[in-house]
Order: structure tokens, then C-alpha cells, then sequence
């Protein structure tokens, strides 16, 4: 089973565009070697990051771009643009470069599903533009996530900057939709349970086990695919070369075989299965990490006197093929 349909590994509609040349070198949308080549380095450049440091840049850019606003601030806005904020800055970006990096990558993003229109296509091909423009010029941002990456692989002679640029990229496109799910999902779960709600107002370490139980219970990414260059069986069933699967990974962490009482949300569960990071050769690489950014953005937001019950009581969602991220602003 291969990430991508045989003999399309970029999507046709965006081959030949910046966009295009982005997708062909995400160890995300390979296999074998360009995968294997990469996919080490990207995960001990995550590992390696501090921490503290992230902590500490998350809150600052909550404070710089919310303040004490919370009442007034666009939830979907802050959603979209400070998970990713948040990971620009760890690659090295620079404050002046923040916004124009955001949008971008949220361009990007909208030429991923395969329904994407000609027009979601054109603007992803933009910003896919700009953002090779500004991280194929590593110059200036030492110390950073980008840089370690960029050591890392130049290691190793058969990796080129142009493979590392764009899976610094990634990092972000990664980042996105997923992290604005998984924050969203445990507002909407803060809202609907008040317990929960005062647990996480009065022991903030609390929103750590809450986050990652959301993960499991109302997972951010439910699904993702495989494709079968040859004939072979999967789970007692014959898949024929050419045939796409389904990975539900949202009902996998509901099996009750994997995780007892699974429709229950219950923090804290000691023997939790989660499939929502995948899991095998391309299992995510950035799962303390999101878990870790989404903590602090729920924290600030509740520290800050955000109401969740407010925004739970209806949610509506964006559309999307595998992502599950509340909009807020519909809800009112
Ligand atoms: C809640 C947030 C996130 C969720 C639910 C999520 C989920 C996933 C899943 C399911 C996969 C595997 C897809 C597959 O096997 O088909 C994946 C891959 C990946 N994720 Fe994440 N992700 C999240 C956040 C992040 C973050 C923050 C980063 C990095 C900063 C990241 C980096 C990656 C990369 C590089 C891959 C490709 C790995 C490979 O193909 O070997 N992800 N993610």
C-alpha cells in the first residue's frame, strides 16, 4: 500500500505549479527512498525542539495578536493562524515575515483536498510560491527548527535544499488544519461538560490530559488513505492493484477493543489507543508537538476568560473530507 495513487504522485491539477513542487517532496505524499531519506531527520528536528521555548512563543503571540480581547476576538481566526504562527516561529521565521507566511500556508492547504476548486488550486499555487521564496533562502534563521533540519540532512549528500525547504513547508501545511481541529474539538468539548470545564479553570496542567483524551475521542483527522500497487489482502479481504482504502482512524479509536467505554471522553485513561497521529512508517512526527500548542492556546483562551459553553452550544463545521474543525463564527 503506497500514500499516493500509482502513477499519480502529485495530484494532476497542480503539477507544474509551486504548489505541485511542494506535494512531489513531502515525506508525507512518499514512499521508499525519498521518504526513508527525510523522515529521520524531520522527526529528531521536532523532538529536538524546547519545549519551553514553544511555550513561551505561543503565549507571546497569543498576547501580541489577542491581548486581553478575548471577548472580541475571531475564534476561527486564532484557529487557523497561531498553531501555524507558532511553528514559523520555531523554523526561524521572523515577526515582520509572520502574517504573510500564515496566509500562505493557509492558501496552500486549500489545494490539498481533491474536490479543490480552479480557484482554491490558483490561490494555493501563491502561496506555495511565496513560501519557497522565503524558506529556500535559509540565511538567517539559525537556531531554529529549519536549521536543524537543513544540518541535518545536509548529512546526508543525496538530500537537496529544495526537498528540505518544502518539508519545512509541510511542517506548517501539517500544522494547520489538524491543530485548529484539535482546539477547536476540545473547546467544544470544555463547553459541553462543565466538569471538565472547571478542571481546566482551576488545574491548568488538567488541559494537557483533556487535550490528548479530545485527540482520541473527537479526533481532528479522521481519516487517511492508501492505494494498492499490487493485488494483496488486507484484514481477510482481497484489494486489487489500484484500489484506494479508507483508514478511518476516528473509529479505530473507538473500537472497543482498543479503548474500553469508548464513547466515553474521559481524561486520564491510562491504557488510551489512539490512532488520530497514524501509526507505522508514516506515523506523525508532530503529535507532542500539536498536543503541546493546542494545551497552551486552550489555556490562554480559558485563562483569558473565554467562554466555551457560549460557542459549544451549536457548532456547525467546515467542510472537509478528513479534517473535523469546528466554525465558530457560524455558531455565533
Ligand atoms: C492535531 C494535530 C495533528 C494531527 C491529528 C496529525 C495527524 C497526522 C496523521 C494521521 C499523519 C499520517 C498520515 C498517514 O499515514 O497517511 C500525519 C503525518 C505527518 N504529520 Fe501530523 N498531525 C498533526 C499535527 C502535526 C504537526 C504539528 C506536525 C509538525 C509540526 C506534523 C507533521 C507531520 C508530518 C511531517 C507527517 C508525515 C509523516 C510521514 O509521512 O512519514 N503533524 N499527521
Amino acid at each position: 500500500m503506497r500514500v499516493r495513487p500509482p502513477g499519480a504522485p502529485v495530484p494532476p491539477a497542480i503539477v507544474g505549479t509551486a504548489a505541485g513542487t511542494i506535494f512531489g517532496h513531502l515525506v508525507r505524499m512518499n514512499d521508499g527512498p525519498p521518504h526513508q531519506a527525510l523522515k529521520p531527520d524531520i522527526t529528531a528536528a521536532i523532538d529536538g525542539v524546547d519545549r519551553h521555548r514553544m511555550v513561551s512563543e505561543a503565549v507571546r503571540l497569543f498576547t501580541r495578536s489577542i491581548g486581553a480581547d478575548i471577548g472580541g476576538c475571531n475564534l476561527d481566526t486564532v484557529l487557523f493562524t497561531l498553531p501555524v504562527a507558532v511553528v514559523a516561529r520555531l523554523l526561524g521565521a521572523a515577526d515582520p515575515e509572520l502574517q504573510t507566511i500564515v496566509e500562505a500556508v493557509n492558501d496552500f492547504v486549500k489545494c490539498l483536498p481533491a474536490h479543490a476548486t480552479p480557484e482554491a488550486i490558483a490561490a494555493a499555487d501563491r502561496g506555495a510560491a511565496q513560501l519557497l521564496g522565503i524558506f529556500e533562502q535559509p540565511a538567517g534563521r539559525a537556531g531554529g527548527l529549519f536549521s536543524d533540519l537543513l544540518r541535518r540532512a545536509r548529512e546526508h549528500a543525496d538530500i537537496d535544499s529544495a526537498a528540505v525547504a518544502a518539508n519545512a513547508i509541510g511542517l506548517m501545511s501539517q500544522t494547520c488544519e489538524a491543530t485548529a481541529g484539535l482546539i477547536g474539538n476540545t473547546l467544544v468539548a470544555l463547553g459541553r461538560n462543565p466538569d471538565l470545564l472547571a478542571l481546566a479553570q482551576y488545574n491548568h496542567d488538567a488541559i494537557d490530559t483533556i487535550v490528548s483524551e479530545v485527540v482520541r475521542h473527537d479526533s481532528p483527522i479522521q481519516n487517511t488513505r492508501r492505494f494498492a500497487v499490487e493485488t494483496c489482502r488486507v484484514a481477510g479481504d482481497t484489494i486489487a492493484e489500484g484500489d484506494a482504502i479508507l483508514v478511518v482512524l476516528a473509529a479505530a479509536n473507538r473500537d472497543p477493543q482498543a479503548n474500553p467505554s469508548p464513547h466515553r471522553l474521559m481524561p486520564g485513561r491510562n491504557t488510551a489507543r489512539t490512532f488520530t497521529f497514524g501509526a507505522g512508517s508514516h506515523k506523525c512526527p508532530g503529535e507532542t508537538l500539536a498536543n503541546s500548542i493546542a494545551a497552551v492556546i486552550v489555556h490562554e483562551l480559558i485563562a483569558g476568560g473565554l467562554d466555551p459553553s457560549r460557542h459549544a452550544a451549536v457548532v456547525q463545521y467546515w467542510p472537509s473530507a478528513n479534517a473535523r474543525i469546528p466554525r465558530f463564527a457560524v455558531a455565533g
